[in-house]
């Protein structure tokens, strides 16, 4: 293929990696941009297999053929409750490869050395990119062994952590030049891969420190930093493609975790630098709730429904994990076609992913016009009949607003205790990803309706 349709095909593939993300980010036009985003890659594979830079293409397919049914194997197996674990996993790779691109283009004798400024600007390329590639790598590992529950998600706080942090920044940055002028250290290749095990423990450090509640903000970070390692390996390799791909993950990733701090009622300093998620002041929570616990029937649930007017369903984690949306859009159906106004509400955190709560409801064809977000329904509440809350445990604990020393003090959370009536559908009475208790559950408005919320979902609709 000539050089020019290789980079007409490049032009294309960018515009479709735009439109991609233009589409991603309305309920409505996501499918249409995830088929963009496919096409935009497919294009963009061809044509780089097909330019000159390919030669080698029985070592291609052994390189490709392996990942293809590695990765569609995985990704076809994956449970939506675990996808984060899968993107912090592919983060890593992300990482990884640029750490390599990097190392090989240090170590491979063959290519002729670049001269004057051109020489240094290729050295910086190459540092820069080994560097951001060993934190995203590390990073997204360890992220992946929070979410995966490997490790535990309690933040590790190390004595004078900043401090440490502060030093290993500034090495890299003195390796840098060295790496660049050849100073103390002769050889360039010995501070390059000391700065790659330095950063590499950074990015342990880093997410180490994060406590659980903040770790939705961590994976779009690191979403963030893997378009970084990206467009850093496309400006080593020489790849326009690559380096426009890298900047928009590494923009929009960005974007995404300010959104999710926002949500969060964080700064994204304070979330990068760890400690959260232990309680701001680091002291024991100011209550630990208690009281009576009301206990309700599915029966009574749902004459409770039938007899409301207005009806909000908060989704959280659990209803993913009994994967009840669908019957949850029957239920809605059925309540609409009596007259009853059902809404649902979405937090920015609910469940493990971004997104999570709106693409199972998208899939269970539940319209879009009802589900609205923490900012628009929190001040509807008040006017609320009943309040079912499937499977949702921190999105909707008051402690966050009263505790100044529980680990979610400051989260926007919504306010479903104003309406009349709470259903809480959950297994037991344990805390939810934070580790939190949740006084809700002992308000005198409130009804718990125990076990498993795709059984308890089945039973009302059979009821109703
Ligand atoms: P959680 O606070 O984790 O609570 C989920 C609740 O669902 C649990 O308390 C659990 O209680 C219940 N549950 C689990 N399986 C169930 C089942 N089969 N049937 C009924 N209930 C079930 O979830 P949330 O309220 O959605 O909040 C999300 C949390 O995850 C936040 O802390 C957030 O920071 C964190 N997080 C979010 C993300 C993103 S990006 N969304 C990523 C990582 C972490 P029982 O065990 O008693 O049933």
């Amino acid at each position: 293929m000539s050089n020019n349709v290789v980079i007409i095909c490049y032009i294309i593939a960018a515009v479709l990696f735009i439109l991609s993300l233009g589409g991603l980010s309305n309920q409505a036009t996501a499918r249409r941009g995830n088929w963009y985003g496919i096409i935009g890659m497919l294009l963009a594979l061809v044509a780089i297999t097909m330019s000159d830079k390919v030669t080698g293409y029985g070592t291609l397919a052994l390189a490709i053929l392996p990942a293809v049914l590695i990765g569609g194997f995985l990704a076809a197996r994956v449970k939506m409750t675990e996808m984060p674990q899968l993107v912090a996993i592919l983060h890593s790779f992300v990482g990884a490869a640029a750490v390599l691109v990097g190392l090989s283009l240090q170590l491979d004798e063959t290519t002729i050395p670049h001269e004057g400024i051109a020489g240094v600007i290729h050295n910086i390329e190459i540092y820069v990119g080994v560097c951001i590639g060993a934190i995203t790598f590390t990073g997204s590992v360890v992220a992946f062994a929070k979410l995966q529950g490997l490790i535990s998600g309690t933040p590790l706080l190390l004595p004078a952590r900043h401090f440490l942090n502060l030093i290993a920044l500034a090495a890299t940055v003195w390796l840098g030049m060295e790496f660049i002028s050849h100073g103390i250290i002769a050889n360039p290749t010995t501070a390059l891969l000391i700065a790659m095990v330095i950063t590499g423990i950074l990015g342990v450090h880093l997410v180490m420190a994060i406590g659980g509640a903040d770790m939705p903000v961590v994976v779009s970070m690191l979403n963030s930093y893997s378009g970084w390692a990206a467009a850093a390996a496309g400006f080593m390799l020489g790849n326009n493609l690559l380096i426009i791909v890298g900047a928009l993950v590494g923009s929009s990733g960005l974007i995404l975790s300010l959104f999710m701090c926002k949500g969060m009622n964080r700064s994204l300093v304070s979330v990068i630098l760890g400690g959260f998620g232990t309680g701001d002041s680091g002291g024991e929570p100011l209550h630990t709730p208690d009281g009576e616990v009301t206990s309700i029937e599915s029966n009574a649930t749902t004459t409770l429904l039938k007899n409301a007017k207005s009806v909000i369903i908060v989704p959280g984690y659990g209803m993913a994990v009994a994967q009840a949306q669908h019957t949850v859009a029957k239920i809605t159906k059925k309540l609409r076609d009596n007259g009853t106004k059902v809404l649902f509400a979405i937090h920015p955190v609910a469940g493990r992913l971004p997104g999570h709560m709106n693409v199972l409801l998208a899939e269970a064809n539940i319209p879009y016009d009802i589900v609205l977000e923490l900012d628009e329904i929190n001040h509807t509440f008040s006017d609320t009949d009943v309040v079912m809350v499937i499977g949702a445990n921190d999105i909707v604990n008051p402690s966050a607003l009263d505790d100044p020393n529980s680990p979610i003090a400051g989260m926007p959370v919504l306010e479903v205790w104003n309406a009349k009536d709470v259903i809480v559908m959950k297994r037991s009475m344990g805390t939810g990803y934070a580790g939190v208790g949740n006084p809700l559950f002992f308000n005198e408005n409130t009804s718990m309706l125990f076990g498993d919320a795709g059984e308890n979902v089945d039973a009302i609709l059979a009821a109703l």
